[in-house]
């Protein structure tokens, strides 16, 4: 079967960190946000918001609570992805009916809505010769980021996303095979086996990278990413914001 345009732009994904001083086009970024929007919606209830941050300062600021992401200060475009139940609850209010509860269900709906939303607007840069990645690092300190962009309560900062011409070719990362992520029927576990096939497949793209090369494998990547990143004032951060209080 031969692969769609589409299909082949998703299957040559790669964040990109290095960008051209080059600005986005006129009207470019606004198109992508459209494009965003078109994503599905958790009953079409459009539960998110975009802060695109030009302010040099601000952006500093962002990097170095993000951990110091130089690319956050360089990249044409710094966009802060919300998961946004302000406007939901504003539209309660005028239906007449009583506030969000910080039901996790709610929660979970809005911060689906925003990573799809996201996901559909970088495709889009993407498919127009843009390069990006996603800034998870803003979740270090949720608090300074809500303070520097002034977010209202029901206003979640999830991830950030740099955007902009690419000033790097990066080597795609080999996903996990389909046998590994696809079920049928029923869930199946993976053996140890294709751990080791897996882990010596990224070990491979690991040693040959050409920026940033080092000996690693998946395993260890992810136990080293998931240990580290615990952010335990998340919880908190979120309740205080009004999600997941039930
Ligand atoms: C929600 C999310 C948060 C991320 N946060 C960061 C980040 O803070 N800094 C960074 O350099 N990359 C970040 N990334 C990029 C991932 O590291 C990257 O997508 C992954 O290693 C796969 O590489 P690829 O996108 O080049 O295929 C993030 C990706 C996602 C989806």
């Amino acid at each position: 079967m031969k692969l769609s345009d589409t299909q082949e732009l998703q299957l040559s994904h790669r964040s990109v960190r290095r960008f051209q001083s080059r600005p986005l086009d006129e009207g470019q970024l606004e198109t992508l946000i459209r494009c965003g929007q078109a994503a599905a919606t958790s009953s079409f209830i459009q539960a998110y918001s975009v802060v695109r941050v030009t302010r040099p300062d601000v952006r500093s600021v962002i990097a170095e609570a993000a951990g110091g992401q130089p690319w956050i200060v360089a990249a044409a475009e710094f966009l802060v992805f919300c998961a946004d139940l302000n406007r939901v609850e504003r539209a309660c209010g005028r239906a007449g009916q009583g506030a969000l509860e910080g039901f996790a269900e709610h929660a979970v709906a809005a911060i689906v809505d925003v990573a799809l939303m996201a996901q559909n607007l970088l495709l889009a840069a993407e498919s127009q010769g843009l390069g990006g990645v996603y800034i998870g690092g803003i979740r270090n300190a949720p608090d300074a980021i809500a303070d520097q962009l002034g977010l209202p309560d029901q206003v979640v900062p999830v991830f950030g996303m740099c955007l902009g011409w690419p000033d790097e070719d990066n080597a795609v990362k080999p996903r996990q095979p389909v046998a590994m992520v696809l079920h049928q029927d029923r869930y199946r576990e993976c053996d140890e086996a294709e751990f080791d096939d897996y882990d010596a497949t990224m070990n491979a793209y690991y040693r040959q990278r050409g920026s940033n090369a080092r000996v690693a494998d998946w395993s260890s990547v992810t136990a080293r990413a998931v240990q580290g990143k615990k952010r335990e004032h998340m919880l908190g951060f979120l309740q205080a914001r009004g999600f997941f209080r039930r």
